[in-house]
């Protein structure tokens, strides 16, 4: 009968062992240095190399030219150790062999000198299944055997070990094999063998083993006997039970596409598996993509996915039907593709932002409102995304068509923070001109409409130096003033206003005056109408009580002054 792939592929050496190097180099080390102590401790996980590098180990103290990290491989010693009938190395199962008679035989054996090597190695495997008494009865031992006793404690467990035997101990713990470690050494056994394979075949067994070597051979050889030919995909999945990863591709694929009669037939060719193993492959199928940024799904996505999947599995566990489970897995991927990335969303509101003031996208209630109720107003729309990308300052250079457009964009932000505001400013605000930092506008504003955009002004003007540049000034020429003027005499009109502004504000400021001579020419700003004048009698009662100037010195009333650009301010006394 034909060996075993695991056993005849046993490591001899440190340098044949896969995968353990930090614990090959420092037992290497403490060899060549003769730095040597008298009980180890190898854990880990099944099939990683324990038993193995405890027999390396024991060989490598007892040859002939050693202790040696190299044990020569020629001399008695290493013959026999080789052969695993040295007498001087004990091997004890303590599995088997768990009770305090077990360990009183082997304690009495250490009273005996080694037969014909330096050292009596007593190696014990899955030493956590010792009874407590077992355990007990070789602490003392443990902690002073005889000069040429080594103990070689090995287990998958040391969690199970009591802390007065782990302190006796030099630990060293064993990796999990690395999958791409075992496929290279599965793939170095077959060369070998002269076995022909399929590399992806080898990867499905590397990964069911799960980081165990042992039980990837095992896999391997039950491989080689279920295949005719060669070890391919088929063999192994068929082998395993398990999907096939073009299946899972397929279907991702599907997911993806929104392709739901693919889906549906996937479903339809699953009922073969076991529920269980679709959602452990698929999530396995995950992970891969994940790890190597392959397939069209973003790691946001993938996250949706694993989610999805782990609550397929908490369904599974309480029992739920296999084959509903896996329709209701796959068609909530499909859903999870539906929602959108939240970099997606910030990035389309910075854009909607950046865009100052298009409506175009966010839908707030104000703009719903108006889209419903004003269907001509579409055109607002148009007009922002040549205005978003601009800069107000630059477009004040241009002037003109872009300046009209701006100003639609203006409308569309008053519509968008409160829709009677807009619709008033619509109605009773038309662009005039854009020139030179000013924006002209006639105002055909009466009544409660003109009260309203009194009311708002500091808004309108926060939007029109947002949408147009800070530097902006505001022109707003009456209905009828406007027929008269031409829009060269605008601009020089706002500009006399608005230079004229500080002027007479600082001296409204400086002689605490009640109210300022009103704007001769024919236009006005906004902020002028605000403050009738007619408050020179209740002017005069007020400065009766309290001096006007200390007044205007007050913080608030400086900053409300500066923000409504008031020329006139009328100080009331409270009755
Ligand atoms: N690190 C490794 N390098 C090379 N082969 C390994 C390694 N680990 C395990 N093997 C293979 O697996 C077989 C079993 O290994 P070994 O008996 O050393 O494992 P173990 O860790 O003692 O396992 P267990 O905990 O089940 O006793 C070896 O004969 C060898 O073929
Ligand atoms: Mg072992
Ligand atoms: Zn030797």
């Amino acid at each position: 009968m034909a060996l075993a792939l695991a056993r005849k592929y046993r490591p001899r050496s440190f340098d044949d062992l896969v995968g353990q190097e930090s614990v090959s180099v420092t037992l290497s080390q403490a060899l060549d240095s003769g730095r040597l102590t008298h009980a180890y401790l190898f854990s880990g996980l099944r099939g990683s190399g324990k038993t193995s590098t405890a027999r390396i180990f024991a060989k490598a103290l007892l040859c002939e030219r050693g202790p040696s990290s190299r044990p020569c491989e020629e001399c008695l010693h290493c013959t026999m150790a080789n052969e695993n009938r040295h007498m001087d190395i004990i091997e004890m199962d303590a599995a088997s062999n768990r009770g305090i008679d077990d360990i009183k035989e082997l304690i009495e054996h250490t009273r005996y000198k080694p037969g014909s090597g330096r050292f009596k190695i007593f190696i014990i495997d899955e030493v956590h299944m010792l009874t407590t008494q077992a355990f007990n009865a070789l602490l003392k031992t443990l902690e002073e055997p005889p000069d040429f006793v080594k103990f070689i404690l090995a287990t998958t467990d040391p969690l199970k070990l009591p802390a007065t035997i782990l302190s006796r101990t030099q630990h060293f713990r064993f990796k999990k094999i690395s999958r791409k470690l075992v496929h290279r050494h599965l793939e170095h056994i077959l060369n070998l063998e002269k076995i022909a394979y399929e590399s992806d075949a080898l990867e499905i067994i590397a990964r069911s083993g799960a980081g165990s070597l042992r039980d990837s051979l095992t896999l391997l050889d039950q491989a080689i006997v279920y295949s005719k030919e060669k070890i391919d995909i088929a063999t192994v999945t068929g082998m395993l039970g398990i999907i096939e990863p073009a299946a899972l591709d397929n279907l991702l694929d599907a997911i993806f596409h929104k392709d739901r009669e693919r889906i549906l037939s996937f479903i339809a060719s699953s009922t073969e598996y076991e529920a269980e193993m679709i959602i452990d492959e698929l999530t396995l199928h995950i992970k891969e993509l994940l790890l190597n940024r392959e397939g069209p799904f973003t790691p946001m996505i993938l996250d949706r996915f694993f989610r999805i999947l782990a609550d397929a599995r908490s369904l599974l566990h309480i029992g739920s039907d296999g084959e509903f489970v896996i329709s209701l897995t796959l068609f909530k991927m499909l859903e999870a593709l539906n929602i959108r990335e939240i970099d997606e969303t910030i990035a389309i509101l910075q854009k909607e932002l950046s865009s100052k003031g298009s409506p175009a996208v966010v839908t707030t209630p104000a703009t719903a409102k108006r889209a419903s109720s004003s269907a001509g107003k579409a055109d607002m729309k148009a007009s922002s995304p040549e205005a978003a990308s601009e800069d107000g300052a630059s477009i004040a250079q241009r002037g003109g068509d872009t300046g009209e457009l701006k100003f639609k964009t203006l409308i569309a932000k008053l519509y968008d923070r409160d829709y009677d505001l807009g619709s008033c400013f619509e109605k009773n605000i038309r662009f005039k001109s854009y020139e030179g930092s000013t924006l002209s506008w006639i105002s055909s504003a009466e009544g409660e409409e003109r009260k309203m955009l009194i009311k708002h002004w500091s808004l309108i003007r926060t939007f029109v130096q947002e949408i147009y540049g800070l530097s902006t000034k505001i022109s707003n020429i009456p209905a009828q003033k406007s027929a008269e003027t031409s829009p060269g005499e605008d601009k020089k009109k706002a500009d006399n206003i608005s230079s004229r502004d500080d002027g007479e504000i600082a001296r409204t400021e400086r002689l605490a005056e009640c109210e300022l001579p009103d704007n001769a020419s024919g236009s006005s700003t906004l902020e002028s109408v605000q403050f009738p004048a007619d408050c020179e009698k209740e002017e005069k009662e007020a400065s009766i009580e309290k001096e006007p100037s200390k007044l205007l010195d007050e913080a608030m009333v400086k900053e409300a002054i500066e923000l409504f650009g008031a020329k006139k301010v009328r100080i009331r006394r409270k009755s």
